[in-house]
Formats: C-alpha cells, structure tokens, sequence
C-alpha cells in the first residue's frame, strides 16, 4: 500500500495505467489496490475518467532516508500501521534490536495514553514516536525523566513555529489550554539496576478533523496555518532529544528543574490533583529534583509524583 501512495502523494492525478507500469501490476489491480488503501487509510482518491487517480490532500509519507540523519546515531524503524509503537519497541528489543533505536508509524491502531487512556493516531497526519534506550547506574537515572523528555517535545514544537506552547504538569504539552502532545514513559527489567525505558511521544501534526478526542486538542498546522514536514519534525525531535537526555544523564533533573518550571503553563495557579476519586486541591511551587509536583497545601509543602495523577486548574484560579 506505500508504494501505491508513494506514486499518489504530490496530489496530482496518475493514469491507472502509468501507476500499474510502476508497481509491476495490471490495471485491474492498480484498482483493486486502490480500494484497500482507501479502506485501509481513510484517505479519499478522486478517480475521473479520462485522468485517473489523484489524493484529495497531497501528503508526505514518513521516510527512513530521511531520518538517519540524527546526531545520537539512533536507527529508525518506519511501520505503516501498528497497535503502539510503544509496544512495538518492546518487540523489536525482544527480538535482538540493539538500543539505542526509534520506532515511527504512519499510523496505531491501539495508541496508548497516560492512564489507560487511548491516544488517537489517524493515518500520515501526525508523529507517533518511541524511542527505545537502555539506562544503567540506577533509579535515579530514571527521575525527572518524563519531565526532561517534555523540554525536549517543547524545544522541537516551538522550533516548527508554535511560539505559544507550554508544558503542564507531568507532561502534556497545551496551546492555549488545547493539547498538541503528550509523553508516555514505559520500563522493562529492573529500575534499580539495568532497564530499558520507551520513550513515547505524540505530536498532532497536520491533523485538522477528529471528533473521537475528548479532550480539548490542536495541531501545530491548526497554530501555524500550513502543512508541517512530519520527517524535519521527527529529526528535530531526535536532535532536541539527544541534547536534553544527554544533559539529564550527566547532571540529573536538578540541571533542568529552573527551565522545566519556567515553561510551566500552571505554575503558582490553584489546582486540583486527582488519583482516582481522591483529589487534593493546592496551589503550584514548581517541582523537585525528582520531578514530583511541589503544592502548598492547607499552609504547607508536599510532593506529589506517580503516573496515575492528572492535574485540572481550579475554575476559582
Ligand atoms: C498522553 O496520554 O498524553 C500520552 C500519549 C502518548 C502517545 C504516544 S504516540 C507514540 C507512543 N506510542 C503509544 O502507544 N503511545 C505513545
């Protein structure tokens, strides 16, 4: 189906004919061929007699040439379609992959979220991003960690021209209260010795339509106004990435703590954090050295951290 699309995707209109010659098939398979992909895709292909097969939308397939090129040396594996890239990582290190390495998908059918939520990952609009790194010399090496991952979206986001973006505690990445990004940390093998860590990242990229969010979203051609090249913005992220976990592993969350908080979007609003049916209401410090939540609570400090929390501002903030 790529290479079917590969032909299609500058937008402009191909003879049934010209496009069997290229992929070695017959007009009637050209056709059939065509049928599958926009079953498969969700993309619509005008078809006019005379003139033949053209996308509605040109679009800019993922490219593993293009994404070779990043400073930490990490290979890229590209799927067309896949449940969780997050889980295909895994995959990949079960099957004999060395790390450090990145898996890209045009498209998940069973993206996850923070909280056993579903992350929504329609065709060839948007990243979806795991890399895969294996971490020695401890849990400390794992702290702050989503935290440093989140400076590295956000440096990569504003660079593609999105001035106003923002990070929210843990790591959900807004424009102007909408979520353009989130991050999900998975771990394999022993925190405490050595691990492998998948660091997950969605970005919604070109997508303009979707009614199954139930959140409020955007995009980053919805900020910038036009379509954003999905491989520029994967190289970026890789380069960002790079630099930020290097200086984590060197000097720690501790190094990053000062510009973690100065991009966060809710820093001294009251908030609420809830875990399940409990909920805390305070107002926000910033974060520790660990990346925990600081709240002043009824007149007093205290930390917050774990991966099942979610934070709402407080309609009274
Ligand atoms: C969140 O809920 O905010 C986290 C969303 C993380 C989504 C990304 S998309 C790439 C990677 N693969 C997944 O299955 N999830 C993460």
């Amino acid at each position: 189906m790529l290479k079917l699309l590969a032909l299609l995707q500058d937008g402009r209109f191909h003879s049934g004919e010209a496009l069997g010659a290229s992929l070695g098939v017959s007009r009637a398979a050209v056709w059939k061929q065509l049928q599958e992909l926009e079953l498969a895709s969700g993309l619509s292909v005008h078809k006019v007699r005379g003139r033949g097969y053209c996308l509605e939308t040109p679009l800019v397939l993922l490219d593993a040439e293009k994404l070779l090129s990043n400073p930490g040396g990490w290979r890229p594996q590209v799927l067309e379609s896949v449940d969780s890239t997050n889980a295909a990582a895994f995959r990949y290190l079960e099957s004999g992959e060395k790390p450090p390495f990145f898996v890209v998908a045009e498209r998940q059918t069973a993206g996850r979220g923070r909280r056993g939520r579903q992350w929504i990952s329609p065709f060839a609009e948007n990243i979806y991003y795991s890399l895969l790194l294996r971490v020695e010399g401890g849990a400390g090496q794992l702290d702050g960690l989503s935290l440093v991952v989140g400076l590295a979206v956000l440096a990569a986001i504003r660079e593609a021209g999105v001035a106003g973006v923002g990070l929210k505690w843990p790591n959900d990445l807004l424009v102007a209260g909408r979520k353009v990004a989130g991050i999900l940390l998975e771990i394999s093998g022993d925190p405490a010795d050595v691990c492998h860590v998948v660091v997950g990242v969605g970005i919604n990229v070109n997508m303009r339509r979707e009614d199954s969010i139930d959140q409020p979203w955007t995009s980053l051609r919805n900020e910038v106004g036009e379509v954003i090249d999905r491989n520029a913005l994967i190289n970026s992220l890789s380069a960002h990435l790079d630099h930020y976990l290097a200086l984590h592993r060197q000097q720690g969350f501790q190094a990053l703590c000062a510009d973690w908080e100065a991009a966060h979007l809710w820093q001294g609003k009251e908030v609420r954090l809830s875990a399940g049916a409990q909920f805390i209401d305070g107002r926000v410090l910033g974060v520790d050295f660990r990346g925990a939540l600081r709240l002043l609570v009824d007149g007093e400090e205290r930390q917050y951290s774990g991966g099942e929390l979610s934070l709402r501002l407080r309609d009274d903030s």
